[in-house]
């Protein structure tokens, strides 16, 4: 036989059918980072303790503005105010590399403005990042997590470019008082959702909802303003001193090929999605197809103004090249389809869905690994191979304690990640599973759950324990290799009995 052709039988050999699934994928590359996430208003509670502020989701809730599939609030959630020391303790149980939690604006100014810091606040943030430290857990930090202080709202929110210099005098504060403590910030988690979710009742990012397009746009605007100054504040006062990175976090939806899909209409949804707040940062500017697209829609719809607002050249300058690490947060994705005839959305495409997915209990979120590695894949090439962190990914389902959807899922999506980063290079840094706790999932309260621990939030206690996604997950970071999922009501591969003295039941 020929020397090439042994070579490439024993490749072939090595690398399975190259696409993810051979022995040599299953290991993690050295440094690669894995933790989990959480966000203060959906684990906190506390709503007012300690001097905290009213936030737009408390003023909503305790005034019957928004709806909640439970009828019930963040007001005491996991209880992780008082709480913080256990959750640290569940963190390094399970030998977390990293957490990501987020800061509650309103707790450390709460009303809004830097004439009045809260210093209890300030206390609880620190003994809890002081806690992660003390267990050598690197820290990851959101500034806002959706929940502004109602004031704030009350003046506009995010269609006020007033929020601009709020959001720079409340990181400030941060900086000041807690920035040697942080590793990673995060500026502002899923712009896009924040801005363009649906209709107020069923929306997640928004507790009061946006009026329309136009908020939309100037939301994002506005938005990016806010991640770009507060990003060269870091820059230029404290990176030297306090050496962590800072960037924005969208959400990015991937992408599955299908009957009708395009080069064209995956180029439209990706720049009408994630790509809306990416280009400026990384290109400079909106894209020209978004940019193009929307005047043809104005001019459509009759309006004498732009609804997608115009940078000025020193905003352009200025928002360009403010991201030190590209988080991005990934569930779920579409088939893109263009749309002929009568247009129903901004980007000209169609987001289908396949009813073949196997679905989640919250509906948006089909579990699609395909589309995982080709969004990595796009981003790789449309960004010039960033580092990438994905700074959430997870499960959704009633609260089971055996709760093998969750671990398969996570098995799936990381077998993409591994084979975009071993087969195609793709340059991930690091893997959060959202989320550490079952906690206040948004509209749909906690009738869902999320966490890979179990809360029990009939508890006065809110007692964590065990699911067996806990296990799963304790021995794939012990390990460093993605461990198959074993069976149900099977023996683990590790020894022993995955599932003993855990039942559904419990939950
Ligand atoms: C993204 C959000 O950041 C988080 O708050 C939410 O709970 C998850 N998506 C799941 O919906």
């Amino acid at each position: 036989m020929e020397y090439s052709k042994v070579i490439t039988i024993i490749c072939l050999i090595f690398v399975g059918d190259s696409r993810g699934q051979a022995a040599d994928f299953q290991t993690f590359p050295d440094g690669f980072l894995i933790g989990a996430a959480s966000a203060s208003y959906q684990i906190e509670g506390a709503w007012n303790v300690s001097g905290k502020g009213e936030s737009v989701w408390d003023y909503a809730f305790h005034n019957m503005l928004k709806q909640v599939s439970d009828d019930s609030n963040g007001d005491i959630a996991c209880d992780s105010y008082h709480k913080y020391k256990e959750d640290v303790q569940w963190i390094r149980d399970i030998g977390f590399d990293h957490y990501r939690l987020s800061l509650s604006w309103p707790r450390i100014l709460p009303n809004g403005s830097k004439d009045r810091v809260n210093l209890d606040g300030i206390r609880y943030y620190r003994n809890l990042l002081e806690e992660l430290k003390a267990a050598n857990v690197t820290t990851v930090v959101s500034l806002y997590h959706w929940d502004h202080p109602e004031v704030l709202e009350e003046i506009g929110g995010w269609t006020n470019e007033v929020m601009v210099e709020r959001f720079e005098d409340y990181a400030k504060v941060v900086f000041d008082n807690l920035g040697y403590l942080v590793d990673i910030f995060v500026t502002i988690n899923e712009p896009e959702m924040l801005c363009f979710d649906e209709p107020v009742n069923s929306s997640e990012a928004t507790a009061r909802g946006l009026a329309n397009d136009v908020a939309s746009y100037l939301c994002v605007h506005n938005a990016l303003k806010a991640h770009a100054k507060v990003w060269h504040m870091y820059d230029e006062n404290y990176r030297a001193t306090q050496g962590g990175i800072i960037g924005l976090l969208p959400v990015c939806r991937g992408w599955v090929s299908g009957d009708g899909v395009t080069e064209e209409s995956i180029e439209r949804y990706f720049q009408f999605g994630c790509g809306l707040v990416l280009h400026p940062i990384y290109k400079g500017d909106y894209s020209e197809i978004v940019k193009t697209t929307l005047a043809d829609i104005d001019v459509y719809r009759n309006r004498s103004f732009s609804s997608l607002p115009v940078f000025t050249d020193e905003w352009v300058k200025m928002i360009k090249g403010t991201n030190d690490y590209f988080g991005l947060n990934h569930y779920t994705s579409r088939i893109p389809v263009m749309e002929y005839g009568a247009r129903t959305s901004d980007s000209g495409v169609l987001e289908i869905r396949d009813k073949s997915w196997p679905i989640t209990v919250l509906d948006r979120l089909e579990v699609v690994p395909e589309g995982f590695g080709n969004l990595l894949r796009k981003i790789r090439d449309e960004y010039d191979n960033p580092p990438v962190y994905i700074l959430e990914n997870g499960f959704a389902d009633s609260g089971e304690i055996l709760d093998y959807g969750r671990i398969n899922y996570h098995y799936d999506y990381l077998s993409e990640l591994l084979t975009a980063i071993i087969h195609d290079g793709c340059n991930v840094k690091a893997y959060t599973i959202w989320s550490l706790l079952d906690n206040f999932e948004w509209d749909r309260g906690y009738s869902i759950s999320f966490g890979i621990v179990k809360v029990d939030f009939t508890s006065p206690n809110r007692t964590r324990s065990e699911k067996l996604s806990t296990r799963w997950w304790k021995e794939v970071i012990r390990t460093r290799t993605l461990i198959k999922p074993p069976a149900p009501g099977s023996t683990s591969s590790w020894g022993g009995c995955f599932e003993c003295d855990l039942t559904n039941d419990k939950s």
